[in-house]
């Protein structure tokens, strides 16, 4: 099988290594990837906000599976264009990506098909936001209802800062959702989703802020693990019935089924699960993770999903191991990261590539606010985050910044899942 993945992130990267370990696979393309996917992937350029060159490029490199990683090429329909050229590809058509394109949508389906999430108001003005922001209190939840990569959402007790915020979109044009807050332990649950058979794959837990001890502003994600031993027994087939399948069979219900990843973003309420957001693709830096994990053949299980014939796919097999990732981020980011730095060490075992570009002379850029996804696995939680630690000490560039703390409570035992 040849493969083209879509993207240029470290869940790319984590994406194309998987799926270089799978003996069914014999070649692959990253479009347009990065200084570390470019190891293991032909690179090929392409613009991932244009349906029409994901699809021709598809055509033009004659791959047998698309997989597309971001979500922005999936919400203007890049998984439409390319099945209607004939080429299966995983990912959601641009009906079914709407449950990540517009948090207003999401709440809709959620609704009709009682699955549980924070009580919420969508405002398109001044007078609405004030009276959301009074309905729900203090700490305040304000969102972008469209994509933001990651930054749309502004978590704070400051009234000030909240109607800053959601001023702010609202003077882009688009609407504000603002929600209850809620408190407790955050969780992501990955499905594999042809639009009937569904297939989790393991919990696992995403550092959002970008300081240690979960302060300042949210990121794409700071560093993830799994599996979460913390977890209260039954939780995976207690997300699947009571989240998953209800979500999957109202997209169905409403004719734009859903296949493609389903991504659960829940958290452990003290009165139980409850959905904060759908993503529409697999999660970054969760993904990395996950997949570091996975002992069955990734192209397999993607290409089942693709082609409808998920039920007849064997069940999952994992390593039974731990991983964790820790991301290496530029100095500024989330806002104006420093570019241009040279990246030293990084080659090294589990560094997978987010914003890197190779230079002129074959060295490592830093292009990007995330720049690389540094991963380990190990016998439990606590081995493989020493190793992950150890493999971040061997890479080096100007300005770089990593929280020290991801996977910290879940090793000390701190992390329970009534919060
Ligand atoms: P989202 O992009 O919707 O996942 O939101 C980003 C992050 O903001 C989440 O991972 C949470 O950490 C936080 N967040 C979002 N919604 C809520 C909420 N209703 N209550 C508490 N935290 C939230
Ligand atoms: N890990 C958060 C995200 O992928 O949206």
């Amino acid at each position: 099988m040849r493969v083209l993945v879509i993207g240029s992130g470290a869940r790319e990267h984590a994406l194309c290594v998987a799926l270089r370990a799978d003996p069914a696979v014999d070649s692959l393309v990253c479009a347009p990837g990065n200084a570390g996917t470019d190891t293991v992937a032909e690179a090929k350029p392409v613009d991932v906000s244009d349906p029409n060159a994901i699809a021709d490029l598809a055509v033009a490199a004659a791959v047998d599976l698309v997989v597309i990683g971001p979500e922005l090429p999936l919400v203007v329909g890049a998984a439409d264009a390319v099945r209607a050229k004939g080429i299966a590809c995983f990912g959601p058509s641009a009906s079914a990506a709407r449950l990540e394109g517009s948090k207003d949508f999401a709440k809709a389906v959620m609704a009709s098909a009682a699955v549980p999430t924070a009580e919420s108001r969508t405002c398109g003005g001044t007078a609405d936001i004030a009276a959301a922001l009074d309905l729900f209190g203090p700490p305040y939840v304000v969102k972008d209802d469209g994509l933001a990569a990651g930054k749309g959402v502004v978590v704070t007790p400051d009234r000030g800062l909240a109607e800053a915020h959601a001023e702010s979109v609202v003077g882009t044009g688009r609407t504000v959702v603002v929600e209850e807050f809620l408190a407790g332990p955050e969780v992501s649950l990955f499905a594999v989703t042809d639009g009937v058979t569904i297939v989790p794959l393991l919990p696992a837990q995403d550092f959002k802020r970008i300081g240690d001890g979960d302060t300042g502003p949210n990121t794409g994600g700071m560093g993830a693990y799994c599996p979460l031993p913390w977890l209260p027994r039954g939780f995976v087939d207690d997300v699947v019935a009571r989240v998953l399948r209800p979500t999957v069979e109202e997209m169905a219900g409403r004719g734009t089924p859903y296949a493609g990843l389903l991504y659960a973003g829940l958290v452990l309420t003290a009165v139980g699960i409850r959905v904060i957001e759908f993503n529409a693709r697999f999660g970054d830096p969760e993904t990395q993770v996950v997949l570091a994990l996975l002992d069955s053949p990734l192209a397999g299980l993607l290409y089942a999903a693709a082609t409808g014939t998920l039920d007849e796919h064997p069940p999952l097999r994992w390593t039974g191991k731990s991983a964790v990732t820790v991301v290496v981020a530029a100095d500024g980011y989330p806002g104006s990261p420093r570019t241009g730095d040279e990246v030293r060490g990084s080659r090294g075992e589990g560094i997978l590539h987010a914003g890197t570009r190779r230079g002129a002379d074959g060295q490592v850029l830093v292009v990007g606010g995330r720049v690389l996804s540094v991963t380990a696995t190990g016998s439990d939680l606590a081995v493989a985050r020493a190793s992950a630690y150890q493999r971040v000490s061997t890479v080096d560039f100007a300005g770089m910044r990593f929280r020290t703390d991801i996977a910290a409570a879940a090793v000390r035992g701190d992390v329970t899942a009534s919060g």
